[in-house]
């Protein structure tokens, strides 16, 4: 595509529509996600399609159904893995479960949890803990098909190595293999680890608060956002977390430039663990 600014800004434009088109047809709203990944993500689409240009993807989009899906699952990446940055896992276990010891019962929120290892990891994490059973843990994403691989909880088999891998280096106390059964090609994860768990739809752009988490996990999501869009979802964050709640963001992200980093403080810089503060009660009017 020409490199002219004439013809950059054209494209712009385009892309902006496409956009409007796709949030018309179908509620998913990726105006606000960062330019400049949507951009590569759909001109892999056109290429692949050999269409012209971003005006014609449009109208493949509104009378070509299977290409309409085709452009969506382009622009969610669900690239993930169980223990993904193992050092992350093992502050989490370091850091953070002593405080959510102190709970009787927890509530943790992944949200775009993809295919949903994040959430299997922290269900093990909590299990060697001794505290799965006081926990609830949702995970939600925009995409349906990687939810439903979320529930069913089966992984191929080659990917065990690494999983394996990252879980001794993320402090596990057990042995991976005592969390799955091996099929043919695949892994199914322990039925004992689904029993906590609930995988729903959750679009974080449109969709509401989850209220009174004890923990949010929202990892190599907001990379994707607009910088607009990462402030929604932050103060989206803040208010379903409970006063002392934690949140932990992917290792590229960061609240560093938020207009609400006043209102967490920072448990560890490197992993990107946050805990909200606690919010004292105003006084009463009058009162100084
Ligand atoms: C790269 S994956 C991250 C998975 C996991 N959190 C991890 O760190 O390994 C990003 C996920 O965010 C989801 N996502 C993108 N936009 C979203 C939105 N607006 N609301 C909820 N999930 C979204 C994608 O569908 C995808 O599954």
């Amino acid at each position: 595509m020409s490199t002219d600014p004439a013809d950059v800004e054209n494209q712009r434009l385009e892309i902006r529509l496409l956009l409007e088109a796709i949030y018309q047809r179908s509620g998913y709203d990726f105006r606000g996600y960062a330019s400049a990944h949507i951009k590569r993500r759909l001109d892999h689409v056109r290429a692949r399609n050999r269409l012209a240009s971003f005006c014609d993807m449009i109208h493949r989009l509104i009378y070509d159904p299977p290409f309409f899906d085709e452009v969506l699952a382009a622009l969610s990446i669900n690239v993930t893995e169980m223990f993904r940055d193992p050092h992350f896992y093992r502050a989490v276990r370091e850091t953070v479960v002593p405080h959510l010891k102190t709970y009787p019962f927890i509530k943790v929120w992944h949200a775009g949890c993809a295919a949903g290892q994040e959430v299997y990891s922290m269900a093990i994490l909590l299990k060697e803990e001794g505290m799965l059973s006081r926990a609830q843990i949702y995970g939600t994403d925009i995409n349906p098909p990687v939810l439903e691989t979320a529930r069913r909880g089966i992984y191929p088999l080659e990917a065990v190595r690494q999983y394996t891998t990252n879980y001794q280096k993320a402090g596990g106390t057990a042995s991976f293999a005592d969390y799955y059964t091996a099929g043919y090609d695949s892994v199914a994860l322990s039925a004992d680890l689904k029993k906590t768990m609930l995988f729903s739809p959750h679009n974080l752009v449109t969709d509401g608060i989850f209220g009174e988490m004890h923990m949010i996990f929202c990892r190599n999501v907001l990379i994707y956002f607009g910088d607009d869009l990462q402030e929604k979802v932050i103060k989206l964050f803040l208010d379903s977390l409970c006063n002392g709640g934690f949140l932990c963001l992917g290792s590229k992200e960061s609240l560093r430039f938020s207009a609400h980093a006043d209102a967490f403080e920072v448990v560890d810089a490197r992993e990107k663990i946050y805990r909200k503060r606690h919010v004292r009660a105003l006084g009463m009017q009058g009162e100084p």
